[in-house]
């Protein structure tokens, strides 16, 4: 399902948002990198729950496309104190380190959202470390596993990751990762 969330597009199934946010609050991650933010209505909302909880998380998102002025408008949110931050570049051309977003202090969450997921998934593994996190979605054309079948799964698995409550994650079409 494709909402508007703050004016921005959301291209999220209906009911991700309250999963996510039940993970930040069980989790409490210190950083979120988001890759591929889209037009950032996701991004915002996540920023949004954030700020209201009072959560001590900030969030990097990242975009090869400026779509739709997402610069703009999560700059605009920055200036406000949420807790976001946009940079438009193509990630994972060669393998980069973590620093080059955040400072680690704490929990890290990577919601992989750009488009040739596999890409991604080597450098990311790479840099979580025990207790981090990976959240991802629409890793190819099966529906009833939530976008990624089995043998996928194990694969990511086989890069030290366990599945946290996959029926559950699998319902809202993401799956959800906790690096061992
Ligand atoms: C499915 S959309 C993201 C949707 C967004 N997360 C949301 O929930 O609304 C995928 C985005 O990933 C971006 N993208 C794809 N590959 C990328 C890469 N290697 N680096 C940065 N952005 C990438 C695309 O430009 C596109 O905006």
């Amino acid at each position: 399902m494709k909402e508007k969330l703050h004016g921005r597009l959301c291209e999220q199934t209906e009911g991700s948002l309250a999963i996510v946010c039940t993970l930040l609050e069980k989790a409490r991650f210190k950083h979120i990198l988001e890759l591929g933010s889209g037009e950032g209505g996701f991004t915002a909302e996540l920023a949004f729950f954030i700020q209201k909880q009072s959560l001590d998380c900030s969030i990097v998102s990242l975009d090869e496309d400026d779509r739709n002025n997402t610069k703009t408008f999560l700059d605009e949110l920055a200036e406000q104190d949420f807790p976001v931050q946009f940079r438009q570049e193509t990630f994972v051309d060669q393998p980069e380190r973590l620093e080059k977003y955040f400072v680690r202090s704490g929990p890290v969450l990577v919601l992989c959202d750009t488009i040739k997921k596999w890409n991604e998934l080597d450098i990311v593994a790479n840099w979580l470390e025990s207790g981090d996190y990976l959240m991802s979605h629409d890793w190819g054309n099966d529906p009833v596993s939530g976008g990624i079948t089995e043998e996928q799964a194990k694969e990511i698995e086989a890069r030290g990751f366990e599945r946290i409550e996959p029926a559950l994650w699998a319902e809202y079409y993401w799956i959800c990762f906790r690096k061992i």
